[in-house]
């Protein structure tokens, strides 16, 4: 994954560049770099470890130089140290790197023959020795960028400045996101446009194989061989509040608290809200035939965006009646899928770069499959592969822990069934209704159940003495259990497990003693009589109850250690709500625990690698 952010324009790139790269943390925190031209030589300063330890060490340094790049890592090839810290130097040449390259013990060896010293035992500094090779000869530093790219397999995006070009920045996308901003008389080489919002709205989004060559003011777009290449300029509307705290002690939480401003933005553009119904028109003409057409859904996605997925199974299947598979999609890309004539493949990546969803997609339409893509970010890798769009419209989401995309693209999921019911004729008036006004009522659901914040910062101390936990639901809610599940590990680093509560006496049961809790997500629809005869047998053996149910049902009250009450809704929007106290607990149990809330250990926002 990794954060890249390049500068060049009149400024000093020391700060620009490490403001870019706290917005950029999320990609990746193991260790962190910048290396700037000053006085017509390359400093460069690295340190291990979150990017405040480079901060400390730069607080002496200075540079009088308008050029530079810099770097976050999330580690592939080589541990998470100094010495493999970008940017990564060859000579007179400074590069920093994203991605894996597949061959490089081949170009390691080929190195070494040739007598390089190579000092990291990263796959990234192979790269910056190939093009100080070819440079030697060149004295061009495009044509020996372009040179290199013929050597190197693999997904990578780089940018590179060489010492003796001090007014020359270039960069190259092939898989990970590299994005252009176009600022007065300065440029910005960016993985995220958060990067660099603080200076411009304008930006180019690097397609993959395409260069940029950005020299003084002049910047160019080409192609890998080198041909001029025309791209738009995009307006961002994000300001940079939106990436700031607001107050709040953490991202994450400052996030869970958006949802219900988060879910009335992602459908307010699908709503009729006069006459309680979803819209049509913005569907496009192309997709509202192909909804006719379909005979089978795919969604695909990994992790979060891979449960939001499987309540959409659920969705699509009751009210739109169309067949839906779901995959996560690094399974999917190596299974040979089949996909008949008429498929449609929805694949869900809030932040739409995510390499293994990405590749599903290409997959999907390479076997002539249709695309529909539910991304937060327009214009994004998988944003643009896709032949339909929806847009969870939540705002930037920080936190490496996903919340309010989650919800957003729950809402979204309702509104993609409707739409294909509505197109094939397979819901009626009275039934898009009450689906419309549940999920109106969603907002103001979910701000009641924001006060169970209070709740679990009190109980955080009691919980954190459990050994492990075991998260149960039925139909939506078993999802909503695989998250509860997903986010305590990734937060509080404890052992936690989803399942269908239905499969608990095919194994997890025999895991129950005194010391597992039991979280279960049993709202008050078609199957909680047959969630609580499951949670009977876990009770029988010891097991402690943390139930989530629809307001005071007596019956769950009575067999849990905590009873949490949802406001009552309709199945649908069911999981929008219950899952809010699942991600609070997850946030208290960690910031309890003193871990690193926004920035999990070994984790990263955006998994552009494989
Ligand atoms: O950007 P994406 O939605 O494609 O990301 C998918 C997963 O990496 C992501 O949901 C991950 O599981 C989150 N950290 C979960 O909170």
């Amino acid at each position: 994954m990794c954060g890249i952010v390049g500068y060049l324009g009149p400024k000093e790139p020391k700060n620009i560049i490490i403001e870019g790269l706290k917005k950029l943390e999320y990609r990746g925190y193991d260790s962190a770099g910048i290396a700037v031209i000053h006085d017509g030589k390359t400093k460069r300063v690295r340190a291990q470890g979150k990017l405040k330890n480079l901060e400390e060490k730069l607080i002496s340094e200075s540079f009088n130089g308008h050029l530079g790049i810099g770097h976050t890592r999330w580690a592939t090839h080589g541990a998470p140290n100094e010495r493999n810290a970008h940017p990564h130097q060859a000579g007179e040449i400074s590069l920093v790197h994203n991605g894996i390259i597949e061959n490089y013990l081949e170009i390691k060896a080929e190195l070494i023959k040739k007598g390089t010293e190579i000092k990291s035992d990263t796959d990234s500094e192979l790269v910056a020795h190939l093009i100080w090779e070819d440079i030697q000869k060149t004295q061009n530093l495009l044509q020996s960028v372009k040179n290199t790219l013929g050597k190197i397999v693999g997904a990578f995006s780089i940018l590179v400045m060489w010492e003796k070009s001090p007014n020359e920045l270039i960069a190259f996308k092939d898989g990970p996101p590299l994005i252009v901003g176009i600022g007065e008389k300065e440029h910005f080489v960016v993985s995220d446009v958060q990067a660099a919002i603080k200076y411009t709205k304008r930006f180019v989004y690097l397609n993959d194989r395409e260069i940029v060559h950005i020299q003084g003011t002049d910047v160019k777009f080409m192609n890998a061989k080198g041909e001029p290449i025309k791209k738009d300029i995009v307006t961002v509307d994000w300001s940079e509040d939106q990436v700031e705290k607001a107050g709040f002690k953490h991202f994450m939480l400052k996030e869970i608290y958006e949802q219900p401003r988060a879910v009335a933005q992602a459908i307010a553009p699908y709503i009729d809200t006069d006459t309680h119904s979803i819209l049509l028109k913005n569907i496009g003409y192309e997709m509202t035939d192909l909804y006719k057409k379909i005979d089978r859904v795919f969604f695909i996605a990994c992790g979060t965006s891979y449960y939001a997925a499987m309540v959409g199974k659920y969705l699509i299947e009751q009210i739109a009646k169309v067949p839906v598979e779901t995959d996560i999609a690094s399974e999917f890309r190596y299974r040979k899928p089949v996909m008949p004539a008429n498929t449609l493949v929805i694949t869900i990546s809030q932040s739409g770069e995510t390499a293994d969803t990405l590749a599903a997609i290409r997959l999907a339409k390479e076997c002539g499959a249709q695309t529909l893509s539910i991304t937060n970010v327009a214009q994004s890798s998988i944003d643009r592969e896709a032949t339909g769009h929806m847009y969870m419209n939540t705002g930037v989401e920080v936190g490496v822990a996903s919340t309010k995309a989650f919800t957003s693209t729950l809402s979204l999921l309702n509104i993609l069934a409707v739409q294909i019911a509505k197109v094939r004729g397979k819901i009626s008036v009275a039934d898009e209704k009450q689906i419309v006004q549940s999920l109106l009522a969603v907002p103001s659901q979910m701000e009641t159940v924001l006060s169970y914040d209070k709740y679990f910062k009190e109980a955080a101390a009691k919980l954190a003495e459990f050994k492990g936990f075991l998260y149960l639901g039925r139909g939506v809610s078993f999802p909503i259990a695989l998250e509860g599940a997903l986010k305590l590990k990734e937060l509080a680093y404890m052992h936690a497990e989803g399942y269908a509560a239905g499969e608990m006496k095919h194994g997890p049961l025999a895991l129950i003693d005194k010391d597992m809790a039991i979280v279960v997500v049993a709202p008050s629809d078609d199957l909680i009589d047959k969630t609580i005869s499951n949670l009977q047998e876990a009770k029988a053996r010891g097991g402690k109850i943390i139930s989530i149910g629809t307001g005071e049902n007596e019956g769950l009250k009575s067999m849990s250690e905590f009873y949490l009450p949802l406001p009552a809704a309709f199945w649908t929007t069911n999981p929008l709500v219950a899952v809010v106290p699942l991600q609070l607990m997850s946030y208290h149990l960690a910031d309890h625990l003193k871990y690193d809330v926004d920035q999990p250990r070994n984790l990263a926002k955006s998994v552009t690698v494989e």
